[in-house]
């Protein structure tokens, strides 16, 4: 096929960049592999944004949960990988608490560089980045989705949410990505970020519960069980989240 391109007069960085692509279409790792080299080399450099370090998305094909974040941390930003400071640890043990461990699932987040000031994640700055989480769900076919945060949730649905947050807990909403992406809808739930569980007991008890829920609606833990551990949800307990 090269010596044919070749003949054809195609330019043969051209020919390279095709074979490359041929490659990654067969290879989904590879593919996954090839947008965290472009993560790396991101160009972008949203102007408003440090650029003192980034991370990359993480996890298996065909994952159970991509779980999405807000932006790395300090921990994230050195290693270059998603969730491992102790929002990640905490992320851990609620993967934990319903029989799963990170190794199952897909982590990545909305913004991949590092800022240290969170009022700069915009929502222009979570477009710029919306690129690699499109590829990553194109490729790795995560069979649900659950962004933790407000940040998260409003950059993915790409609206503003007016209400309470409270009211998109513990329940799948579809959504329709563009086919090229995705054929079918992806079911997707929203839940805290597990840095507000780890500044308030209060969200702790909320992301406890919404686990727990996960756990029941995608059939990895015993129903009855996890309703008698966690206590049924009841939406009187939440008033706090007015
Ligand atoms: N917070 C996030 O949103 N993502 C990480 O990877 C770590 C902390």
């Amino acid at each position: 096929m090269v010596k044919y391109l070749r003949t054809q007069n195609v330019d043969a960085s051209e020919v390279k960049k095709l074979l490359a692509n041929l490659r990654e279409i067969a290879n989904p790792e590879a593919e996954l592999a090839a947008v965290s080299a472009r993560i790396a080399t991101c160009h972008i450099r949203c102007s408003h944004l440090d650029h003192t370090g980034y991370a990359c998305g993480e996890g298996p094909l065909n994952p159970v949960i991509m779980f999405i974040g807000e932006s790395p941390g300090r921990n994230e930003a050195v290693t270059h990988k998603p969730f491992v400071g102790p929002a990640g640890q905490l992320l851990e043990s609620m993967l934990q608490r319903i029989g799963l461990h990170r190794g199952l699932v897909y982590l990545t987040n909305t913004v991949r560089c590092f800022t240290t000031n969170k009022d700069r994640l915009t929502p222009e700055v979570a477009m710029a980045c919306r690129r690699y989480l499109i590829d990553e769900i194109r490729i790795a076919k995560p069979q649900t989705v659950v962004c933790l945060g407000r940040f998260a949730w409003e950059s993915f649905m790409q609206e503003p949410h007016e209400g309470r947050l409270e009211t998109l807990r513990q329940q799948w909403r579809n959504m329709h990505l563009p086919q090229n992406v995705r054929m079918g809808k992806l079911p997707i739930a929203f839940s805290y970020h597990p840095s507000a569980a780890l500044r308030n007991p209060e969200y702790m008890r909320a992301l406890e519960k919404d686990f727990d829920w996960l756990g029941r609606t995608l059939g990895l833990v015993d129903s009855a069980a996890a309703a008698g551990a966690a206590g049924e949800y009841d939406d009187e307990d939440d008033d706090f989240w007015d």
